[in-house]
């Protein structure tokens, strides 16, 4: 980066953390966002107020996995080492995408608080982390990632609720990372019923940190209704509709759930439909 352009100051410069997510976001290759991600330290400075021009070609990704619409993702049976070759290929697409969905959130919205984008930072790395732990699982496996074709739900949410703060926490964290606390177990006991018992531990580390997102995402949508004076259970159901959410089906993991805060006025409402 050519430092002549840059302001130096630490806050507003290129070791701004919010300057080092926007970079480690638009890195294309996956050994590249994942040391960028891991080179932003705890303690970097921060520009809170700090508004960024965004770059062409965001996220950053790998030429492969061929990018198809969900319905031509095959399902394949757990039974063959190829069936679950293909289900953690997913699984590490979606964690590919969700270190990228950490970093945008830190970047895209300024005027929050400095917790705000350490928090995210947190989720960031550990999305990397279960990326990596997937893809050298699919390497023993002699399998790598970009050898399956992936679909990108995940992202496309993204994109929609991109100008929006209270719609990316209702509609991202709440609803697609909690939809993956719902589909956990039954992933984990199809792995483990299979006698993979490596990737089954890779799911129980993977919704153990979860939890953790989806907590942070309530912490945050909570206060942005607060500030905005509006009641959340009402607000995500306007937010849902607005931007088209998946709807929700069960069977629901409440236990994880409740444990990422969700109260019981929410819960009631999800199994409402
Ligand atoms: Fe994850
Ligand atoms: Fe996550």
């Amino acid at each position: 980066m050519d430092s002549n352009t840059i302001p130096s100051a630490e806050g507003n410069g290129p070791n701004c953390l919010r300057a080092q997510a926007l970079a480690a976001l638009a890195a294309t290759e996956w050994p590249e966002k994942l040391a960028a991600v891991r080179a932003i330290e705890d303690d970097a400075a921060l520009d809170c107020q700090r508004s960024f021009e965004p770059i062409a070609g965001l996220p950053g990704r790998p030429e492969r996995p061929h990018l198809v619409a969900p319905a031509e993702v095959k399902h394949r049976s757990m039974a063959t080492l190829e069936g679950r070759a293909a289900l953690l290929h997913a699984l590490a697409h979606i964690e590919f995408n969700a270190v990228n969905l950490a970093l945008d959130i830190i970047w895209r919205f300024a005027g929050m608080p400095e917790a705000f984008y350490r928090d995210w930072l947190r989720v960031a790395r550990e999305e990397a982390y279960h990326f990596d732990l997937l893809r050298q699982r699919l390497a023993a496996l002699g399998v790598a990632y970009g050898d399956f074709p992936a679909h990108n739900g995940l992202w496309d949410m993204a994109e929609r609720t991109r100008g929006d703060l209270l719609a990316r926490l209702a509609l991202v964290p709440r609803t697609l990372e909690a939809r993956g606390l719902d589909a956990s177990p039954m992933i984990r006991n199809k792995l483990a019923g299979a006698g993979d018992k490596d990737s089954a531990a890779i799911v129980d580390i993977i919704l153990r940190d979860e939890i953790g997102h989806v907590a942070i995402g309530n912490y945050w949508y909570k206060q942005q209704c607060t500030l905005a004076g509006k009641e959340p259970v009402a607000c995500y159901a306007e937010l849902a509709r607005r931007y088209d959410a998946p709807r929700l089906r069960g069977p629901f993991n409440l236990e994880a759930r409740r444990a990422a805060g969700f109260d019981d006025a929410e819960l009631a409402a999800l199994q409402a439909g």
